[in-house]
Formats: structure tokens, sequence, C-alpha cells
């Protein structure tokens, strides 16, 4: 069965939904999967835009072809070469082999590097411009909107930006693809908090970027490559949660996250929340035991408010709460609002560690407990203490 989804005159949606692989990167788990997204131009000449995983290879190819019949593809515009929209190329070369490979010079070396793949480049810069008849595509380099190759496309004549990984989100497209049609987006929004901070979460400042200089564009719509094709009354919902995730800028709210093995600092964490609470704070709890660190991550991007509890562990941190950071680290989260607790039997060290972590991240620490074996009174007096400082300083 197949039925192309047309998505304004002569450009079509062929990508596909991936519903059975678990982690994203090998990684990230994927609850709702995710969509590769595919773009046909059928004009004077035929262009497509990025490909698909390798494992929808020939679903990929037939949907083509249903469209064209014995036309064939001109070009094909890589405008992000990670596999996951670049591995389907050597089956599309085999199928066409004239087509030209649209890409800057990122692109194409990388792409020789993954493939072999060395002829059949049509190198393009920042601005130029592929007139392929009705329609004129412009290409704009936006690079470490994930990857350094990564580029964008823009189709003059429909006011579409092919966007790559900006503005994409987890979850697979069921029975529609643009916003309008879908029956509900409310699992998108989700994923895109789970999607940027995982995937797009350490280029803050290349989306920034991007959005510079996209800013003269008149768009009406964004098909990016992950998630719904978003259109005029999605738009700037969708651009202002990339606009304050890659600002860093919270909304108002604390993340407590907690390691414990008997109780003692998970009994800290209940009297955190709960005094955050009581300020009228909305609080995400996680037990870093049981919450996957992706959910975690995309909590600490949503909300300006971090509380972090973790027991003394062989000396150091509870080791879940350690790799945590790590992820923190990584992605170079700034600006949040800063608090720690922790618990010890015979002697604390990560209410420390925790210090020199907000330290090194340049945030702004509201305080801290540390507690000797079960939480006494005087401390849970102390944790409230912290909680009405992170509740002022969130408000
Ligand atoms: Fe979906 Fe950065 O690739």
């Amino acid at each position: 069965m197949y039925n192309p989804y047309q998505i304004v005159n002569n450009i079509y949606y062929v990508g596909v939904n991936d519903r059975h692989k678990m982690f994203f990167e090998n990684m990230i788990p994927l609850p709702n999967g995710v969509s590769y997204n595919s773009y046909l131009i059928v004009d004077e000449k035929v262009v497509l835009i990025d490909t698909v995983d390798t494992a929808f290879c020939e679903q990929f190819l037939r949907q083509i072809k249903e469209i064209l019949g014995n036309r064939v593809v001109d070009y094909v515009v890589v405008d992000h070469m990670e596999p996951d929209h670049s591995a389907s190329l050597l089956a599309l070369i085999r199928e066409y082999p004239e087509i030209q490979i649209v890409g800057n010079s990122k692109t194409i070396s990388m792409i020789t590097g993954f493939y072999d793949i060395c002829k059949g480049f049509y190198e393009v810069g920042d601005g130029d411009t592929l007139s392929i008849g009705q329609h004129q595509l412009q290409f704009y380099l936006t690079p470490m909107v994930h990857w350094p190759e990564v580029m964008m496309t823009y189709d003059v004549t429909d006011k579409i930006l092919f966007s790559a990984d900006a503005f994409g989100c987890f979850g697979t497209l069921d029975g529609a693809v643009v916003d309008a049609k879908l029956q509900s987006l409310d699992k998108y929004w989700h994923e895109m908090y789970r999607y940027y901070a995982n995937i797009v979460g350490k280029y803050g400042s290349a989306v920034q970027q991007a959005f510079k200089k996209l800013a003269t564009l008149s768009i009406e719509t964004i098909a990016s490559t992950h998630g719904p094709i978003w259109t005029s009354n999605r738009l700037p919902q969708v651009m202002s949660v990339y606009d304050k995730l890659s600002r860093y800028e919270g909304e108002k709210g604390v993340v407590v996250v907690y390691g414990s093995m008997y109780g003692h600092t998970e009994e800290m964490a209940e009297t955190v929340a709960r005094g955050i609470v009581e300020n009228g704070i909305p609080v995400v709890l996680h037990d870093v035991s049981k919450s996957h660190s992706a959910d975690i991550l995309a909590d600490i991007f949503k909300y300006k408010g971090l509380i972090i509890g973790s027991p003394t562990y062989c000396n150091g941190l509870y080791p879940e709460i350690a790799s945590l950071i790590n992820k923190l680290e990584v992605r170079g989260v700034k600006n949040r609002i800063f608090g720690a607790f922790g618990s010890f039997t015979w002697a604390g060290t990560s209410v420390k560690n925790l210090n020199l972590f907000a330290e090194k991240m340049g945030w702004e620490l509201i305080g801290t407990v540390e507690q000797k074996q079960s939480l006494s009174l005087e401390n849970s007096k102390s944790l409230l203490e912290l909680c009405n400082s992170m509740s002022l300083s969130i408000k």
C-alpha cells in the first residue's frame, strides 16, 4: 500500500517511520519511535532532500519510484551527513547513477570518508542558489546545528525551510506528516525537549547563529529531518521552544534529581520537592536510578532550577549522579540556579563535589545541606530554607 504524501504542489514526503529502534545513537530510548524525513521536489529537475536510515532503504526507494515512475532523481541535497539521513545514498546512486550529490565542502569530504563515494558532487557554498525550474533552492550553512557540515535548504518558491535536525523531534508520524493533519501534537512537544537536550543540546550558540542567519527569510513551513512538518500556526511555538532552549532560558520550575541506596538521601529529596511545591513552583522529581538520563536531561534543559542530591559513595559521588553530571558538563548547560544536598555514613564528600561541579558550570549556587546518616530535624529545616531561596530566585 502506498499513497504519496503531497505537502504542497509537487513536493512530496518520502520519509519513513522507525518503530523498531530501541535507542537513538544507541543511547537514547525511543518510546514513541522516530521518523527519518526526506522530501522529493518534482520540477524540471527532480530533487531529493536528504535520505533515510539504511534499514528503510527499500521502502524509501519504492516511494520515490511510485511518484516518479521512469523519471530519474537529478539531485540529492545532503543537508546533514549523519547516517540516519545519508546511509541510503549508495542505494540511491545504484538506482540513479547520474544523480548529483549537493553539499558543501565538509559534506563532500564526509561522504567520501564514510561511503567511499568520490564523484558526482555538486558543491555549494553559503547563500548559493540552485534553480530547478519553478523552484529556486537556496543553501544556508548552519554548522554545528548538530554536525559541522549541516546546512539548510530554503525553497524560495514555496517558502519552505528544509531545516536538517533543527526544529526536529522524536516520535513517529502516525497517519499524517503535516502538523495540522496529525490528530494530536502532544507527544511531539514533549519529544522536542528530549530531542533537543540529547541531540542538539551542546550547540546552543550554533542554533542562535542559525536563527540570525535565517532571520530575513519568509518561512511558511519548516520541514525538518525528524518529526512533523510544521506549518504557519505552529511555527511561532516551534521556534520559541528552540530559541529558549538554545539560550538556556529555563522555564519556571525545579528539577530535583537524587540517588539513594537506603533512603536517607531520598527522604531529603522528598522534603525538598514538598518545600518547592509549597512555594507554588512546579517540581519534577527524578530518582537517578529509575529515570533514564535522556528524560532527566530534557527536564533540566526545560526548567531553570536544579537541585541534586547524592550520597557519598566510595569517597565520591554516587556513580549514577556522577554519570549524570558528566552528561550535563558535556552539553555545557548554562544559567541554572543550583542547590545540592547529600548524606553520608562516616565521611561526606558528595556535597563538596556537587559544589565544585556547579562552580565549574558557572551556575548560581543557592545553598547546600549535608546530613550524616538519617535526616535530623535541624537539617530538615535547612532543606526548607534551601527551598525558599530557590523559590525566590526562580520567581
Ligand atoms: Fe538525525 Fe543529527 O541526525
